[in-house]
């Protein structure tokens, strides 16, 4: 059966509308242990990805499976906590529609953030890095199929996919908190395997800085719907072979952890230079 992935993302959107006044014009996309923003926000309505019509559920761990509206600092915003990804078996449409749905409820710019593997040598466990640009290793686009013109084009531009303006503001936000500040490229990759120390010499090679499993289809669909996008890896681990030492998922996760208070402050200083500049 065809999927009629604009009814899905209408119906969810209308749905999540109803459930609060607030109209926001941000969405964040929040990853593997970096749900903490999200936990104070005002006039928050926290719905369960379990009651959004469509809307896939996520199995990792570390990902809450929440869509919070609610303000942040006075700005309106509609946060998911946890997204579904092309490991668990969702295909590229189905990672995607949860991005869908947030256009279809009117938001303009997407911030999304992930856990990364470090590639490049200059980056230590815990930094933050703003994406440049993306590799799509993942074997799939959330495109593919009929094209439906209500979401946007055929064939999308994707010469700045991660908006020049907010990789500047992200940045400049980063200094003004003393986080050291770094632009990368992230390389998405299928998983859930981590890689191979040779594959990351290939991926060093070919430009990448970090690697992770997550973002990729989302930004596709942002872009084709005209979304701004910023995103933010948390690098949580160096990647395979840079330490010699194995990957556990729980370093994954420790790290979120640890720099939750630096990645709130700088999302929180972000979202408030994007508002203002509406
Ligand atoms: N590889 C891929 N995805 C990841 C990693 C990694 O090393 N760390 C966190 N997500």
């Amino acid at each position: 059966m065809k999927q009629d992935w604009f009814y899905k993302a209408k119906e969810a959107a209308e749905f999540l509308l109803s459930r609060t006044s607030l109209r926001p014009r941000i969405g964040l996309v929040l990853g593997s242990g970096l749900g903490a923003f999200a936990d104070d926000l005002s006039d928050a309505v926290r719905i369960p990805y379990a009651e959004i019509p469509f809307f896939p559920r996520s199995t990792a761990v570390g990902h809450a499976g929440t869509m919070v509206i609610g303000s942040a600092g006075g700005v309106p915003v509609a946060t998911m906590q946890g997204r579904v990804h092309l490991y668990e078996g969702y295909s590229a449409q189905e990672a995607a529609l949860p991005m869908r749905v947030l256009g279809r409820m009117g938001i303009k710019t997407a911030i999304l953030t992930n856990a990364a593997g470090g590639i490049n040598l200059e980056y230590g466990q815990g930094a933050l890095v703003v994406l440049r640009d993306h590799i799509n290793l993942q074997g799939q686009n959330p495109l593919t199929g009929s094209n439906d013109d209500r979401f946007g084009p055929r064939f999308p531009d994707m010469s700045e996919a991660y908006s020049k303006a907010y990789r500047k503001l992200a940045i400049a936000g980063m200094e003004r908190l003393g986080i050291p500040p770094h632009e990368g490229v992230y390389a998405g990759l299928l998983g859930p395997s981590y890689e191979t120390p040779a594959e990351i010499r290939y991926l060093r090679t070919i430009g990448a800085d970090l690697v992770g499993m997550s973002t990729v289809a989302e930004v596709i669909a942002a872009r084709h719907m005209g979304i701004e996008v910023l995103a933010i890896s948390c690098v949580t681990n160096m990647a395979a072979g840079v330490l010699d030492q194995p990957i556990h998922h729980q370093e994954v996760l420790d790290t979120g952890e640890r720099v939750k208070g630096q990645f709130v402050a700088l999302l929180r200083g972000v979202l408030g230079k994007m508002a203002a500049s509406f």
